[in-house]
């Protein structure tokens, strides 16, 4: 697993004509944050990013395994730069189409084969590698690089605060811990990302440094297990997720905390103390439970029932009263009967969600839940999502509304719609449309809301 050294000549000289890169990113925030980074490991090789594909000379997908529709999407967006690359060698102009992310990761090879316009195929794991796999497919070689590094990528990759021309954020992303042990019957996650992994504290609170002197305000820790993340601290000590919380808190200048997703299993009295004491973690949880019956729980592998979720949130709202919950679901996996859908809706009304995502099951090859017998009708699936996305829509709204005449602290983000405008994000991640000058940028204020729409807020700066 030698690392590629290819020649750099082809590289242009800063100022020089600079190519550029159109990534777009499918999935989740991990993903996110992944194309962020390699956006950066190409700006150091020469290339600006830009968010007109026409315009592209390398065109990056940063692709999802999670659901069939979601690899399926890759392949028909693949057929249309195909055809873009045509036009393009007609034209006697570069075109690179590069995959990334966990389809990569899955497919590797299979990819080139079946669209043999792609030539750059990376994985998670290497895509520090980037810009040397683009080398090495100038000279016309395809490149499938997916092997589990040896070396830690986010070593070979340039500091994200350092990045020329990169815009100043006031929100950021900080990956803690990639990879899951876990093995829920329904997942690619441990097959395409493979085992957990927790970054080394101090280089998270280096990157966290780092990232609040070039002005974040607002850090949200990522991983497929985030509260998984197991570390040492100065004494050798072993410590979790609420620990690091408890030390990114006393960074100065840092004004907000988050983390994502999180597994029940994994949410330990450490964690659950974290929400008691720090101000600066946000009162929001994405805490997936993915249904309500326990039986369904089982064959999942979940290995909780759906009592101790609800007696865990009871325990965390307890403890922090104002927390908004949000979570995953998933219906129509294979044996779930109208009585064990029935329980996933009961658990959604006695939970009460702020905000939530939905799936219908996608059988995933590879995965145990494949081969389960019973597997339900399309039509049945169809219909508990839509009654499912009712219940949770409703919920969402009622949240939504209940927010309307509160007094909240708002970090501003960036412009607004209209000039004059700034959208901010309040405690429980909503967008919130205010009146302010772009100077205040970064900054919290403190608003009164005075409407509410279905995805976003509206306030009025509070006085005094
Ligand atoms: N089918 C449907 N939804 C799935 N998810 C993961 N795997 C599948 C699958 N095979 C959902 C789960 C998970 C979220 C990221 O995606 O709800 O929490
Ligand atoms: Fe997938 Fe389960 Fe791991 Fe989440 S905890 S990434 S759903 S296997």
């Amino acid at each position: 697993m030698t690392q590629e050294t290819a020649s750099l000549s082809d590289t242009p000289a800063p100022g020089a004509n600079t190519r550029k890169v159109f990534i777009k990113t499918y999935g989740c925030q991990m993903n996110v944050y992944d194309s962020g980074r390699m956006a950066d490991a190409l700006a150091a090789d020469g290339y600006a990013p830009t968010e007109v594909m026409e315009e592209a000379d390398l065109v990056l997908l940063n692709t999802c395994h999670i659901r069939e529709k979601a690899a399926e999407k890759v392949y028909s967006a693949l057929g249309r730069l195909r055809e873009h690359k045509k036009a393009r060698a007609a034209e006697g102009k570069e075109f690179m189409i590069g995959v990334a992310g966990c389809v990569a990761q899955a497919e590797g090879e299979e990819i080139s084969r079946r669209e043999p316009a792609v030539d750059v195929v990376i994985g998670p794991q290497t895509y520090h590698r980037l810009p040397q796999a683009l080398h090495k497919a100038r000279t016309g070689e395809r490149v499938v690089d997916t092997e589990y590094a040896l070396e830690d990528k986010f070593e070979h990759l340039p500091d994200p605060t350092k990045v020329i021309g990169k815009p100043r954020s006031v929100t950021a992303f900080l990956t803690v811990q990639e990879g899951c042990d876990k093995f829920c019957t329904f997942c690619v996650v441990p097959y395409t990302r493979g085992s957990e992994v927790s970054r080394p504290l101090t280089r998270l609170l280096t990157e966290a440094r780092r990232l609040v002197d070039s002005g974040v305000r607002e850090l949200t820790l990522l991983g497929q297990n985030v509260n998984a993340w197991h570390g040492e601290d100065e004494k050798g000590r072993a410590i979790g997720l609420g620990d690091l919380l408890y030390k990114l808190a006393e960074i100065p200048g840092l004004a907000r905390l988050r983390y994502t997703t999180s597994h029940p299993r994994d949410m330990d009295d450490r964690l659950i103390e974290a929400h008691r004491d720090l101000r600066m973690l946000m009162p929001y949880l994405h805490l997936p439970v993915q249904a309500g019956s326990d039986r369904i729980l089982k064959a999942m592998n979940r290995r909780h029932k759906a009592s101790e979720y609800v007696a865990l949130i009871e325990r965390i709202r307890s403890v922090r009263p104002d927390i908004a919950l949000s979570g995953d679901f998933i219906v129509g996996f294979p044996g779930e009967t109208d009585q064990d859908f029935e329980d996933t809706m009961a658990l959604v009304r006695e939970v009460n969600y702020a905000q939530a995502y939905s799936f219908k099951y996608s059988t995933r090859p590879g995965t145990p839940g494949a081969d389960l017998p019973d597997h339900v009708a399309e039509d049945v699936k169809t219909e508990r999502l839509a009654r499912l996305q009712a219940l949770l829509l409703e919920q969402q709204q009622a949240f939504m509304q209940s927010m309307v005449g509160k007094t909240m602290d708002l970090l501003l983000e960036k412009p607004g719609r209209m000039p004059g405008q700034l959208i901010g994000r309040s405690p429980w991640l909503q967008s919130v449309n205010v009146d302010a000058m772009s100077s205040q940028i970064g900054d919290i204020i403190q608003v009164r809301i005075t409407a509410a729409g279905p995805n976003s807020l509206f306030a009025e700066v509070a006085e005094g």
